[in-house]
């Protein structure tokens, strides 16, 4: 019998495609000793950013012919030992991004507005009008990093609500960027010169620690950051001690070096001017949907 280990939280209308060609077997929380353990049973294995596909478990997977992703980065995947292994490793290129691209909005206002904080207030019965004045997107300067899918609605978005977009992305055309009324510049004059900076670019040797101490910087004091692409692409202690030192105002972060984020990272103790999600941006009911059918289908396929 055919059999698909479902080791994440994954939508249901992904688990009906799969359940149409095979036994589906969900057993979130697994221990890495307990997925090299059980892996040898099965033909498929369905994941999404929590479980950690390592050689070894790729070693263990005498019968495993694809690993399907259910969402964008494969940086939990082993890869070249699956490919060495000849076990294909699919994903979901565009099934999250709106949701992702909001969240990155989302962040930009929650910042420019001081809304967790203010709502903080009210839980605990303040009325503080005069604390959490705010500042207007409108007018101001995005700079995007990375202009792909994520990094283009956004984008996209910024320009309806009246900002200049620039975007720092060596691999776009300048057409391209024209097309969207924005202009392409380098990554230190993005930094030097954007109110609101984005990432949405993938973690790879180039982009570790990309946003450092030292670029932090060169922003303007008044400018803010949001990373909702991939932790490890922005320092963390570095960006904890420029918002608390004033460097610059704030920054929206979902994503961490090591998820979860540590109890005492120096980011959970930050006042003023952070706003932190648990890796979310993917996280809406239809980008969930979106990915499960996207990442199921093609397992299906693969298996019939
Ligand atoms: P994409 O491939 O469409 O776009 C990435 C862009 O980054 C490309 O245009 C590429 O040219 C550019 N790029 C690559 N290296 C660069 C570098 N060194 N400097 C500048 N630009 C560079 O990807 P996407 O779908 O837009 O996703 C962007 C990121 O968001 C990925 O890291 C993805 O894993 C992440 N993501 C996070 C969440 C979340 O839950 N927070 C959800 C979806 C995607
Ligand atoms: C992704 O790469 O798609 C995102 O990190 C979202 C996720 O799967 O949680």
């Amino acid at each position: 019998m055919t059999r698909v280990l479902v080791s994440d939280p994954i939508d249901q209308a992904g688990i009906d495609i799969l359940s149409q060609v095979a036994q589906v077997d969900q057993r979130t929380g697994l221990s890495p000793e307990e997925l090299v353990g059980v892996i040898g049973d099965y033909d498929a294995l369905m994941i999404r950013s929590g479980t950690q596909v390592t050689a070894e478990v790729i070693a263990a997977a005498s019968r495993l012919k694809i690993i399907g992703r259910a969402g964008v980065g494969v940086d939990n995947v082993d890869v070249p030992a699956a490919t060495q292994r000849g076990v294909l490793v699919v994903n979901s290129p565009e099934g999250n991004t709106i949701a992702a691209a909001e969240h990155a909005l989302a962040m930009m206002l929650s910042l420019s507005r001081h809304v967790p904080q203010a709502h903080g207030g009210m839980r605990n019965g303040k009325w503080d009008r005069k604390k959490y004045v705010g500042n207007e997107l409108y007018k101001k300067t995005l700079g995007v990093v990375g202009l792909g899918k994520i990094g283009s609605h956004v984008a996209r978005v910024a320009r309806a609500m009246g900002m200049d977009v620039i975007a720092y992305d060596p691999f776009i055309a300048a057409d391209r960027a024209q097309q969207m009324q924005v202009r392409l510049a380098q990554l230190d004059d993005l930094f030097r010169t954007a109110d609101y900076i984005t990432l949405h670019i993938p973690r790879t040797p180039d982009t570790e620690n990309l946003v450092n101490a030292e670029l932090l910087r060169s922003m303007k004091s008044t400018a803010r950051i949001v990373n909702c692409a991939r932790g490890g692409i922005v320092d963390e202690a570095a960006i904890a001690e420029a918002i608390e030192t004033g460097v610059i105002a704030g920054a929206g972060l979902d994503v961490y070096a090591s998820e979860p984020l540590a109890e005492d990272s120096p980011l959970r103790s930050v006042e003023r001017g952070l706003v932190l999600t648990p890796h979310l941006g993917a996280s809406t009911e239809e980008a969930q949907e979106n990915v499960a059918i996207d990442v199921a289908e093609q397992i299906r396929d693969v298996l019939l």
